[in-house]
């Protein structure tokens, strides 16, 4: 009798949606973590020592550490669409194969880089503060007056998948679009979304809203710093709903509390889960938790993906969505 091949060995670093768990079980032996904290990286490095799959969130850090303990390791698997929170490079270097979950939530990130955009503009966080603590007791006509969002200048820093999903959405706000890229998206789309490439300082300069969706890379850590947020209008607001270190926040601290921009909209944070205490006493700053991809529909949709990647990987199929695909032709 033909022996019955063993299934590939699979950690999953954290609770997914249980249809996806399930389905990974079905074709993978998984150890899953259901702890309700990421595993320290001891703890990681002892469960993925004998795996030959790791499917993991922004929050374990993948470096060569994890890849030295584990010979066996064929692939990681992120559930997100950025990756700095592995090295790739070393990755690479061993032939592991990383994927990630792109597309699957460009429609839901941008969703909520533009409900950022708009409560902040809007004030709604101090509007809801302001009925909740009983001082709306009578309608005002001066109180808490925002800016408009109609007709002005939207900046999209990185016009990737979500830059554009962006742009795609002020077309209904009549708004002009600037964006700033490596690379220049071609005339159609540019007609299509109505949107003009331009550098940095320009579009900081002439924008009312600036929206970052760049990923963190050594040339976009603190990209937004002091002189950046000095160029902003004054009446421009800043939404971050890429990566905290994009943005130097000491620096935003100081340009809301001094006045040099209106407001902003983070979901994303330099040290998360840290958040830099001058942010917390900021009225004109909305904060969140790092959820802009946070929709039942899409987190479901983000972890099938990872799980469908990592199982094609140990499946020896092509993966989905490799990030470093020169590793697939060496395998
Ligand atoms: C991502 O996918 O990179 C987000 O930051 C987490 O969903």
């Amino acid at each position: 009798m033909p022996a019955i091949p063993s299934k590939p060995r699979v950690m999953i670093s954290r609770a997914l949606p249980e249809e996806v768990i399930a389905r990974a079980r079905s074709r993978a032996d998984v150890d899953l973590h259901a702890g309700d904290k990421p595993l320290s990286k001891t703890e990681l490095i002892a469960r993925v020592k004998d795996r030959e799959g790791l499917v993991c969130l922004i929050t374990d850090t993948i470096d060569s550490s994890v890849f030295e303990s584990s010979p066996g390791l064929k692939v990681v698997s992120n559930v997100a669409v950025g990756f700095n929170n592995i090295d790739v490079a070393a990755a690479t270097k061993r032939g592991v194969v990383v994927t990630n979950t792109p597309d699957v939530l460009t429609e839901t990130t941008a969703d909520f880089a533009w409900t950022l955009l708009m409560a902040t503009a809007r004030r709604l966080v101090e509007a809801d503060r302001y009925v909740r603590d009983g001082k709306f007791t009578q309608w005002e006509y001066m109180v808490l007056l925002g800016g408009d969002v109609h007709d002005k200048t939207l900046g999209i820093i990185g016009f990737g998948r979500i830059g554009r999903a962006m742009a795609r959405r002020a077309l209904g706000f009549n708004m002009r679009v600037l964006y700033q890229d490596a690379v220049a998206a071609d005339p159609a789309t540019e007609r299509e979304l109505r949107a003009t490439r331009t550098d940095t300082a320009t579009l900081l300069r002439d924008s009312d809203f600036v929206s970052i969706h760049t990923p963190l890379l050594p040339d976009t850590r603190h990209l937004i710093n002091a002189q950046s947020l000095r160029t902003m209008k004054k009446t421009a607001y800043l939404v971050n709903a890429s990566r905290g270190p994009v943005v130097d926040e000491a620096a935003l601290v100081q340009a809301l509390k001094e006045g040099w921009i209106a407001g902003a909209g983070l979901d994303v944070f330099e040290e998360e889960p840290k958040v830099h205490p001058g942010l917390m006493g900021l009225s004109n700053v909305v904060l969140a938790p790092h959820i802009a991809s946070a929709s039942s529909d899409t987190r479901i949709k983000m972890a099938a993906l990872a799980v469908d990647n990592c199982l094609a990987v140990l499946e020896g199929q092509t993966p989905p969505t490799p990030v470093n695909p020169e590793v697939l032709g060496k395998r």
